[in-house]
């Protein structure tokens, strides 16, 4: 498959890509290095400097990519990510997160891309009663980082609905560990 993964060099999506690279998986990153190192940067994918909320730069790269073969699938992995920080600047992770996805998902609509793959977080449930998360319980974020991914959930699952695509959504606790590389 052709993979296009958002954020791949950061830490869990450069550790994806290596996957997917493993697996025979044909891998573009996008990524405007914010938090992503270019160390980072798998030797075997297409790399391009671009940032999700530019709709233009992203529509470039797409188009471009596209003429060589389609991409069946994006991974989403940019986002801010720190509490406090979030805290101190709602309107920057609402900004990154939540719009950046919403201009993502433009652009898959767009070039007829079907299929995403999100990384939420466990913050989308708050404080669970009990301290024992549950894949069911109910989302009550009590900080912008965690409100900004549950907008992006209702957004995604939206305009997958209206578009006739599929989503996986995934909710990380704590990502830890590190390939020996
Ligand atoms: N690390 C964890 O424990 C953890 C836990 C829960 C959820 N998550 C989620 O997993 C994802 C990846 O987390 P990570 O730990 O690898 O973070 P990271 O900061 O290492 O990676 C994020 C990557 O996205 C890029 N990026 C950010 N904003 C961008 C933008 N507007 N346009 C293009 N690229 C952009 C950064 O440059 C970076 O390479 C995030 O969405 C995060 O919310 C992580």
């Amino acid at each position: 498959m052709k993979v296009l993964v958002v954020g791949g060099a950061g830490y869990i999506g450069s550790h994806a890509v290596m996957e997917l690279i493993k697996t025979g998986h044909d891998v573009v990153i996008y990524d405007n290095l914010s938090t992503g190192y270019e160390m980072l940067i798998h030797p075997e994918a297409q790399f391009y400097l671009g940032d999700i909320l530019d709709s233009k730069q992203l529509d470039r790269v797409i188009e471009h990519e596209q003429a060589k073969a389609h991409i069946d699938v994006v991974i989403n992995f940019a986002a801010k990510l720190i509490v406090p920080e979030s805290l101190e600047m709602p309107l920057e992770y609402f900004h990154n997160n939540t719009e950046g996805v919403r201009t993502l998902l433009a652009a898959m609509v767009k070039h007829d891309i079907k299929y995403i793959v999100f990384s939420s977080t466990a913050a989308v449930y708050g404080q669970p009663e009990g301290g024992i998360c549950k894949e069911d319980m109910p989302l009550d974020p009590i900080n912008p980082y965690g409100a900004s991914k549950r907008a992006c959930e209702d957004i995604i699952k939206w305009v997958c609905k209206r578009y006739d695509m599929s989503y996986c959504i995934f909710r990380y606790f704590n990502v830890a560990g590190a390939d020996e590389s």
